[in-house]
């Protein structure tokens, strides 16, 4: 396994490899999430690549940036296991050098969902995004479905700007009590854990009940956001049942709908997803 830290040196890997190559864009902080899009990139590709950066742009000025959790070593091991070709871990000046001056804005569906709470940050996930197409060159890039509104960004990104990548979607890893891996759960204290299993109970209800043939988006909202709200310990910054190409909030659900919510659990802000129907 290499590990390469700077644009020109993947640049000359990627030329030397004319098989396809499966790439993985992480944070870092691996966890079964990131492994599952990893093995898929390995059954489906002859050569894996994985980035891990964080991404500086991507963070508000009042988030967790500098906390992020980072632990390089315990992920390479990680990596060298899943037998991975090649892992990019730039420092912010090789992503972002002085002269960098270009940004990638997606328009519509990156102002809803987060992009209240979060403004500005599908802009940084875009651009580095981009700028890692660009370097890697995938044939095949691979993202969670757990960031849905994440994936439709990406989605759209690449249709819109004729990038040579497909892009393929792996369901969420969960923990045995159904809380969506992710690096951020971490943060969690022993009782707070305990309470963010009310996001994965909200999102079964609401399958449930769509099982049952329930179709209208502001019943399941309400019985999603009174289930939250008997967990004292979260509180909501939204709960959206929308379009999950447009990500328009829907009155009435047709064939399907993409349900996603971001819930605080105390000081930690955490995300999750299920599509309903096709
Ligand atoms: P990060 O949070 O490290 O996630 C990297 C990839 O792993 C994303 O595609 C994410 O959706 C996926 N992932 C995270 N938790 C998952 C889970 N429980 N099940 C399945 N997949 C999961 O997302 C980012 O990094 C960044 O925004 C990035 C795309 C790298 C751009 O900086």
């Amino acid at each position: 396994m290499k590990v390469l830290y700077e644009t020109a040196e993947v640049k000359r890997w990627r030329r030397k490899h004319s098989g396809s190559v499966g790439f993985v864009p992480t944070m870092g902080y691996l966890h079964e999430g990131h492994v599952e899009l990893i093995r898929r990139a390995r059954a489906e590709n002859k050569n894996v690549a994985v980035s891990i950066f964080v991404n500086p742009t991507q963070f508000g000025p009042r988030e967790d940036f500098a906390a992020y959790p980072r632990d390089p070593e315990r992920d390479l091991s990680l990596l060298k296991q899943e037998k991975v070709d090649v892992v990019f871990m730039p420092d912010a000046e090789e992503i972002y050098p002085p002269q960098s001056n270009t940004w990638v804005e997606v328009g519509s569906v990156t102002e809803r969902l987060e992009d209240a709470f979060r403004p500005g940050h599908f802009r940084g996930v875009a651009t580095v995004v981009a700028k890692l197409f660009g370097i890697v060159e995938p044939t095949r890039a691979y993202f969670g479905q757990k960031d849905a509104q994440q994936l439709v960004v990406i989605r759209k990104m690449v249709d819109d700007l004729n990038m040579n990548v497909e892009v393929v979607a792996v369901p969420t890893v969960r923990e045995l009590d159904g809380l969506a891996m992710s690096s951020r759960n971490v943060y969690l204290d022993p009782e707070e854990r305990e309470s963010a299993v009310v996001l994965y109970k909200a999102l079964s209800r609401a399958q449930k009940l769509w099982g049952k043939g329930e179709r209208s988006a502001e019943l399941l909202r309400k019985e999603i956001t009174s289930l939250i709200e008997s967990e004292p310990k979260a509180t909501i910054d939204y709960v959206s049942i929308a379009d999950p190409e447009t990500l328009e909030e829907l009155e009435q659900i047709e064939d399907h709908a993409l349900v996603s919510m971001a819930v605080r659990i105390g000081k930690t802000r955490l995300i999750d997803s299920m599509t309903l129907g096709k």
